[in-house]
């Protein structure tokens, strides 16, 4: 089970990477279009794997077999933790093949709607496969079904290809996407600081806190040793 981020928002990576519950991202052309414009593509795509150290989805927009090819390769000589996006269809079947077998590149096939079409992506070799939680809702259908058959059938047929899901739309999609058998969900920054949040868990600590402070406020409790940041950083540089 891993928790990617769905943005390439610099702030909004760096601020989920400290949660320490992130092991990767994924960007597409519509959310590199929501950052503020002018900026270089590979300054931008390089900023964000400086900060994730891990795999970062970047997907093509050239639509035919060779463009597609010669566009992934420039991407993928940037880094090594480089995955190319790859739109599913047939040019994006045969881009997967050739960039998998014969150029050494990771691939990750993208707007998955069905489990033909997971299959077929597995089958071309790629390492990753992107289903469309929310978007294979809007047609009508339930992606539950759509991930729990993929899943199964990639686990029945020892497929190495990992089973990603995004379009995410509420929290609860996060959990149901894992139960019928995600490997990983990418999700965008504000649905990732909703899962963070319960207001039982607020009142709770409220409450817990709130005793405790009285218990000091009327000397009912003795507390051996102060709390200094500076002792905690000692015995953090101890540890080491
Ligand atoms: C996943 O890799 C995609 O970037 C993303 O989740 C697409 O979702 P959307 O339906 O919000 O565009």
């Amino acid at each position: 089970m891993e928790l990617y981020i769905d943005t390439a928002n610099a702030q909004d990576i760096k601020e989920a990477l400290s949660w320490g519950c992130i092991s990767g991202a994924t960007t597409n052309p519509k959310i590199m279009s929501n950052e503020k414009g002018g900026y270089s593509f590979k300054e931008k795509i390089l900023e964000i794997i400086e900060l994730v150290k891990n795999p970062v989805s970047v997907e093509v927009t050239e639509e035919d077999l060779h463009g597609m090819v010669e566009e992934a390769k420039i991407y993928a000589s940037w880094n090594e933790n480089i995955v190319i996006k790859i739109p599913m269809g047939i040019e994006g079947l045969k881009a997967v093949r050739q960039l998998e077998k014969n150029e050494g590149v990771k691939t990750n096939v993208t707007a998955i709607m069905s489990s033909s079409q997971a299959i077929l992506a597995a089958l071309s070799g790629t390492s990753y496969a992107s289903i469309f939680y929310g978007r294979i809702s809007d047609m009508g259908y339930d992606p539950v079904e759509v991930i729990r058959e993929t899943s199964a059938l990639y686990k029945e047929q020892n497929i190495h290809t990992r089973l990603i899901v995004g379009s995410i739309r509420t929290i609860l999609d996060v959990n149901k996407a894992f139960l019928a058998g995600a490997d990983i969900v990418t999700v965008p920054f504000p649905i990732l600081k909703k899962m963070t949040q319960n207001p039982k868990t607020e009142e709770t600590i409220k409450e817990f806190n709130s005793i405790w402070r009285e218990m000091k406020e009327k000397g009912l409790i003795k507390l051996e040793e102060k709390i200094s940041p500076r002792k905690l950083t000692i015995t953090r540089a101890l540890k080491v």
